[in-house]
């Protein structure tokens, strides 16, 4: 079989249709939505001659039939994650997704290091708290009390909310032991094909981004305490108002990203008051702050100062503050060498090229510190959106990236990578 333009943007489209109510795709990990999508996968891989393997959290490999599993069999990983963003695009994860099932057919059985497309049950932290639960179980580093510790937003914890998928036939039973997940293959490169996500290659003319570094992120819940009282009889100077002190919060952290500049960001993603009617003042109130910045010791001191600044301003207003990490990567540099290679075949096809940082966090991000020699491409995002339904890359940018990816895949495993 051969991958076309068309056949590569009527199977993301294909892909696209499992989505919870509009707009833009909504697939969080393990629900209706995702279980169509995985069963979708499944068999359309079967369909192109590879054998679907789901592991014991829902992740998925596809691969050559005649490859047999095994914690030792290494493979070149090609792929990206099923879930989304609530009212997420079509292309975030899709994209690579699709890509390493197809790029994995067409490359079977040809080189020395097998390529396996791989798939992640989740990588936004849509359902569970942080990100990428999904690498980190294919890496085999969850420990079986996490199943149990993790819980989603209403309290349903990872192991039962993976029951509904195991009964669904999206994930094998779970091993034995302290380690319940086990990469049913090795990585010995991973690449991970994606959009930008941001808007330097469609403003540049770009047609693809080689990654050779991801910013960190540290997310904080700020839980602030005051005091709910009539808002009609309690005088302006005697007021303990959780939700006007979060309001200075919020611009705090968005003056302190301004003030570091580029590439330094700073985003307040939830507030939540409480009681939240209009006749009391808010007596409490809940802050999601997301900071991120490329340089280790850059993203700390940030998140640091975003700290201090919420404490002057609750202890300004007479606010109790609670501040807890809730997740946070840090910046992770991903393989040079692979870099230069990748950077050498684009010039060679004469594409219009650039290395970049992402400011996403992404899979590649766990790989590449789990040791693995990792790179991720990008291709122009229109407009710099991402996480929103108005997400879109041309056919013709999409599958650029995609012959990309392959030849770079086919070197790869035509010399057994390493
Ligand atoms: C994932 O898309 C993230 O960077 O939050
Ligand atoms: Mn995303
Ligand atoms: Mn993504």
């Amino acid at each position: 079989m051969e991958v076309t333009e068309r056949s590569l943007s009527e199977t993301l489209e294909a892909l696209a249709r499992f989505s919870g109510a509009g707009p833009g795709v909504t697939r969080i990990a393990y629900d209706a939505a995702w279980r169509e999508a995985h069963r979708w996968l499944r068999e359309r891989a079967t369909a192109l001659g590879l054998a679907a393997y789901p592991d014991a959290a829902g992740n998925l490999f596809f691969h050559d039939p005649a490859l047999e599993p095994g914690a030792d069999t290494r493979a070149l990983f090609v792929g990206s994650h099923l879930d989304s963003v609530v009212h997420g695009g079509r292309y975030d994860g899709a994209y690579g997704t699709v890509s390493g099932m197809l790029i994995a057919a067409e490359l079977r059985g040809t080189g020395k290091l097998p390529v396996v497309g791989f798939v992640t049950f989740e990588e936004e932290g849509s359902r569970f708290p942080g990100m990428l639960l999904g690498a980190r179980s294919v890496l085999g580093k969850v420990k079986a009390d996490e199943l149990d510790q993790v819980k989603d937003a209403a309290g349903v914890s990872w192991r039962a909310a993976l029951e509904e998928a195991h009964a669904e036939g999206c994930a094998v039973p779970l091993a034995a032991g302290d380690a319940p997940f086990h990469p049913p293959f090795r990585p010995a490169t991973m690449l991970e094909l994606h959009i930008e996500q941001g808007p330097v290659l469609e403003r540049e003319g770009g047609a693809i981004a080689i990654v050779e570094h991801i910013a960190g992120y540290r997310r904080m819940i700020a839980r602030l305490r005051g005091a709910a009282r009539h808002s009609g009889t309690t005088p302006m100077t005697e007021r303990r108002d959780t939700l006007a002190a979060a309001a200075e919060m919020i611009l705090a952290a968005e003056a302190l990203a301004l003030e570091l500049g580029a590439p330094a960001v700073a985003t307040t993603g939830n507030v939540r008051p409480a009681p939240g009617l209009f006749n009391v003042i808010a007596g409490e109130c809940e802050l999601w702050f997301d900071v991120r910045h490329p340089g280790s010791a850059a993203l700390d001191a940030m998140a640091l100062e975003l700290a201090r600044r919420c404490r002057a301003i609750a202890e300004r207003r007479g606010i109790e503050v609670k501040l807890e990490r809730s997740s946070g990567e840090d910046p992770t540099p991903l393989s040079g060498a692979l870099a230069g290679e990748a950077t050498r075949l684009a010039a060679e096809l004469a594409l219009v090229h650039r290395r970049m940082t992402s400011g996403a966090g992404h899979d590649a991000m766990e790989f590449a510190r789990s040791g693995v020699p990792t790179l991720m491409v990008f291709v122009p995002s229109r407009g710099g959106v991402s996480h929103s339904p108005e997400e879109f890359t041309s056919p013709a940018a999409l599958f650029t990236g995609y012959r990309f990816t392959r030849e770079l895949a086919r070197r790869l495993s035509e010399r057994g990578a390493a």
